[in-house]
């Protein structure tokens, strides 16, 4: 009988998919779910065929480096490949792959999520009632935007920004896009497409960002395309902090530029950015977008079937590179 691959999985996932990763695999199990030092990451590296990671390993091209020669393919638990180098792991010649279409529902929730909250001031109310201070109600207590009829903009409409935009429908909100290319007419549903960004920026009464996180659009909503907004926009993020900068952001909802925002992604994680942490029109959550059950196995086995067309010499239907 042939030996199984040596699988290091990262982190701690669903139990059906440790069971199934059991089955195929000889793995490497981190139960206590401990976030791996570069130093514990590497060490837990040694003699493996392949690492299952999630976001929150980082494959900077220092680690790749190191990486033991046994490690033939990173398949990640996660779409965003904004934690590896890309270009040192090609050099490196391992595979890596992730696992898009399974999240865009759950993804998609949390952002209408944030975007409800964050228009109908979800945050502040909860800690209202929560911590006693509800004292009084009227007509002019907590009035917030209206989310039906309003113009969504969204960035980068692949499969998460399609969801959103099916959701967004739902709300009679009249949905706008810039995307690298224009999608179908049948993709599209009506969407009417802005091939410049600053275009869409103009027209969003609320801005919902789902495009990767790369070295073109790290930190693109800035002081300068906040202007571009209409007075009173509201943001959502559930792609990756990076693409905003948090400091133009936070003087934009100071000044009453824009009305509100909804995060569930930071450029620090885990943490976050305590700037936000005193503005009462900032709902977040702690990126988990994708944390749902039926998600989870989902990503897993995704994550799976990679590494089992791998293992069987075929191309895993997500290799990225
Ligand atoms: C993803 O898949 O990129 C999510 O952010 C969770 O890691």
């Amino acid at each position: 009988m042939s030996k199984k691959p040596v699988l290091l999985i990262t982190r701690k996932l669903s139990k059906n998919t440790e069971a199934r990763a059991a089955q195929g695999y000889d793995v490497r199990l981190n139960s206590e779910d401990l976030l791996y030092t570069p130093d514990e990451l590497l060490a837990n590296c040694q003699g493996v065929d392949a690492i299952l990671p999630c976001h929150s390993e980082v494959f900077s091209p220092d680690i790749v480096d190191k990486l033991p020669s046994t490690v033939r393919i990173i398949a990640n638990h996660s779409v965003g490949v904004d934690h590896c180098n890309l270009e040192a792991l090609k050099n490196r010649g391992i595979v890596v792959t992730n696992t898009p279409d399974v999240l865009s529902d759950a993804t998609a929730e949390i952002a209408m999520l944030l975007l409800l909250g964050a228009a109908r001031r979800a945050s502040e109310g909860d800690q209202m009632v929560r911590t006693g201070q509800w004292s009084h109600w009227s007509p002019s207590f907590m009035v917030g935007s209206q989310v039906t009829g309003k113009r969504i903009g969204i960035v980068g409409m692949g499969r998460v920004g399609q969801v959103m935009a099916r959701r967004a429908r739902g709300f009679d909100m009249d949905v706008h896009y810039y995307n690298r290319h224009r999608l179908t007419p049948e993709e599209e549903q009506g969407a009417v497409y802005h091939d410049q960004l600053d275009s869409l920026l103009s027209v969003s009464d609320f801005l919902s960002l789902h495009c990767p996180a790369t070295v073109e659009t790290s930190g693109f909503l800035n002081t300068e395309k906040i202007k571009l907004l209409p007075n009173g926009a509201i943001v959502v993020n559930t792609a990756r902090g990076a693409l905003i900068n948090e400091d133009a952001l936070i003087t934009a909802l100071r000044s009453g530029k824009l009305a509100a925002a909804g995060l569930d992604v930071f450029a620090i994680e885990p943490g976050g950015n305590s700037g936000f942490s005193s503005l009462k029109n900032v709902f977040m959550l702690p990126h988990i977008g994708s944390a749902t059950f039926e998600t989870r196995d989902a990503m897993g086995f995704r994550a799976l079937d990679n590494l089992d067309a791998f293992f069987a010499g075929k191309q895993p239907v997500d290799r990225v590179i």
